[in-house]
């Protein structure tokens, strides 16, 4: 089992979105895999048409198990018309209550704790997180093995992923100290990027300039991607064929690459 968390400290910047397609992508491809909803806007439980129920606050804070927690996806509403989906996606939601778990617990492993019960029943487990940083998240990077961050091709936005990298740096260090591994940065997606935009191509150039390979093709701003979010769809569900689709199943194919090559 691998967990992978989309992490950056500015909201906005596609999180949600790339957490619901990444996973209902994976779910497409072969692997059972969990979507864990760690914000308490509960965006990543409605985007799968789910309802906002207290998920991760129940496991981790009254103990509830995953059983009666966790919810499936139909795969009626993520996959790919004429493809059969070969895998299976399940949804941890949240609601409001996620906000107050961060003082509920007190044990740093508890997310990793918890977790560990799922090796045999899941394959990747893609944490969404919130943007504001909080206990939770510490527990949450305690229990990754690769994170994700997308961001934005906009000056402030170099500044959310500077932060990022330095929450990782310590997350890391927390880890190692516990024996415990390390947490591998799988890539930095560019997201709403807009070609035609000097700020956003010159943004583009100086990621990669400072980051390199680890810098994937850009996710291009196109109207179908809200589109498909009002329909409670993944794009290349709701819109297969289209430029959005073609990027978000790039994404896909190169998260799974990463994703089979991180050491849990
Ligand atoms: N490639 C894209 N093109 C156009 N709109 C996008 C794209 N990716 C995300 N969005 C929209 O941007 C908004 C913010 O995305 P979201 O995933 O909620 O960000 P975050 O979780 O980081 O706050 C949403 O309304 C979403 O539909
Ligand atoms: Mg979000």
């Amino acid at each position: 089992m691998k967990i992978i968390t989309l992490l950056n400290e500015k909201g906005g910047v596609g999180k949600t979105t790339i957490s619901v397609h990444l996973a209902a992508g994976l779910a497409i491809k072969g692997h059972r895999v969990l979507l864990v909803d760690a914000d308490a806007q509960g965006h990543a439980t409605v985007m799968l048409g789910l309802s906002k129920e207290p998920g991760l606050y129940d496991l981790l804070v009254r103990n509830t198990p995953f059983q009666k927690t966790v919810r499936p996806v139909s795969p009626e509403v993520y996959e790919i018309p004429g493809q059969p989906v070969e895998g299976a996606l399940y949804v941890l939601p949240s609601n409001v209550e996620t906000r107050n778990i961060s003082t509920s617990i007190n044990n740093p492993l508890a997310v990793r704790d918890k977790f560990l019960q799922l090796e045999n029943a899941i394959d990747i487990v893609v944490f969404d997180t919130s943007p504001t940083p909080s206990l939770l998240h510490g527990s949450i990077a305690l229990a990754t093995d690769g994170i994700l961050i997308p961001t934005l091709c906009e000056i402030l936005a170099f500044d959310g992923v500077r932060e990022s990298l330095l929450h990782r740096d310590s997350f890391i260090n927390k880890k190692q100290s516990l024996g415990l591994g390390s947490v591998a940065l799988l890539g930095i997606i560019p997201t709403r990027f807009k070609q035609q935009t000097l700020e956003h191509s010159e943004m583009l150039e100086e990621l990669q300039g400072a980051f390199g390979e680890i810098v994937w093709d850009p996710i291009h701003d196109r109207i179908i991607w809200s589109e498909a979010a009002r329909a409670y769809r993944p794009t290349f569900s709701y819109a297969p064929g289209t430029h959005a689709a073609r990027d978000a199943w790039a994404m896909v194919d190169r998260a799974e690459e990463a994703i089979l090559n991180v050491t849990s």
